[in-house]
């Protein structure tokens, strides 16, 4: 079978293009949809993420603010901020950006923002309106992916979806997600029995694990759609020569960086076997921040009617 790869970036771009064009009807009416990405401590993933956050809304004609705080920051002096930020006029969308901190109660602060802020979706009553359906912000990946199964016209309706993984960020708004466009959906994770022949029912089939090339072609029935959550850093070169094969150009990007990246899914064992994969990087990723784009134009139009 051809497999055919999803190609996220340039979904990602349609979807910042749709979002430039409201936020340009916004500004002629004098409103500027803007973002606030605060940081705490020195993550070095995430100093890349909330930069690369910050210069997309600048690319998109929204205004961001990066609030960067010492990694000793205590619980009380982050509520003040966020605190500041849901009294703002200028803010329409409060990112906190995960993980904090071990001396930070995560979830006091994530309670702390204004669901209407909540761009990325985890406060409880944004969360308890993603279980009714009722929902406008819904967290940022799972989103991604709805809509790039829908602009490639993956049958969704009565198909069988398998998620692996239950995070909160990921694998449960997904199965609710997927739920809402009747999918039959299975979630998941570590304890269940016989995983293989679980993913192996799939027609999508969504891989949110955290564990480097996991998802082997024994997990993948012939002709499902495979979305690849993962972005795990390989830093040894016989696991790239292993994973990607000796004539892969990635031996070469990992002889310049020392390191590369690779998803859940095993980088080759689909391809024959699905009908369609992301690959990592390119594939959900970038969905993932066009997405927040759209949440915080969404924020901004509902705060503004
Ligand atoms: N860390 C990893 N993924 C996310 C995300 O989607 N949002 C935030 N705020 N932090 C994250």
């Amino acid at each position: 079978m051809e497999t055919a790869r999803l190609d996220g970036k340039k979904i990602a771009e349609q979807i910042k293009d749709e979002v430039a064009i409201e936020v340009a009807a916004l500004q002629a009416k004098g409103i500027t949809p803007g973002l606030a990405a605060v940081l705490v401590g020195e993550h070095p993933a995430s100093q890349v993420y909330v930069r690369n956050k910050t210069k997309t809304c600048q690319q998109l004609g929204m205004h961001s603010e990066q609030i960067k705080l010492s990694p000793d920051t205590t619980t009380e002096q982050l509520l003040e901020i966020v605190d500041s930020l849901n009294r703002s006029d200028d803010i329409d969308g409060i990112l906190i950006q995960l993980p904090l901190p071990d001396q930070i109660d995560d979830q006091l602060i994530l309670n702390s923002v204004l669901p209407e802020k909540d761009v990325d979706g985890f406060h409880p009553v944004n969360i308890g309106r993603l279980v009714t359906g009722d929902y406008i912000l819904a967290p940022c990946t799972p989103m991604g992916i709805m809509e790039m199964l829908k602009r490639e016209s993956i049958p969704l309706k009565g198909a069988e979806a398998v998620i692996v993984g239950r995070s909160t960020i990921v694998g449960k708004p997904m199965a609710l997600l997927l739920l809402h466009e009747h999918a039959t959906v299975t979630l998941c994770h570590s304890r269940t029995k016989d995983l293989p022949a679980v993913c192996r029912r799939a027609d999508i089939l969504v891989a949110a694990i955290g564990r480097p090339a996991m998802i082997t072609g024994d997990y993948i029935k012939e002709g499902a759609t495979v979305i690849d959550v993962g972005i795990n850093r390989v830093e040894s070169e016989s696991q790239v020569i292993e994973l990607f094969g000796e004539e892969s150009p990635r031996i070469a990007t990992f002889a310049k960086r020392g390191s590369t990246l690779v998803g859940d899914v095993h980088p080759r064992d689909p391809y024959g076997i699905a009908a369609a994969v992301t690959p990592v990087p390119g594939g959900v990723g970038p969905l993932t921040i066009a997405h927040l784009m759209k949440n915080t134009l969404l924020a901004c139009k509902a705060r503004h009617h």
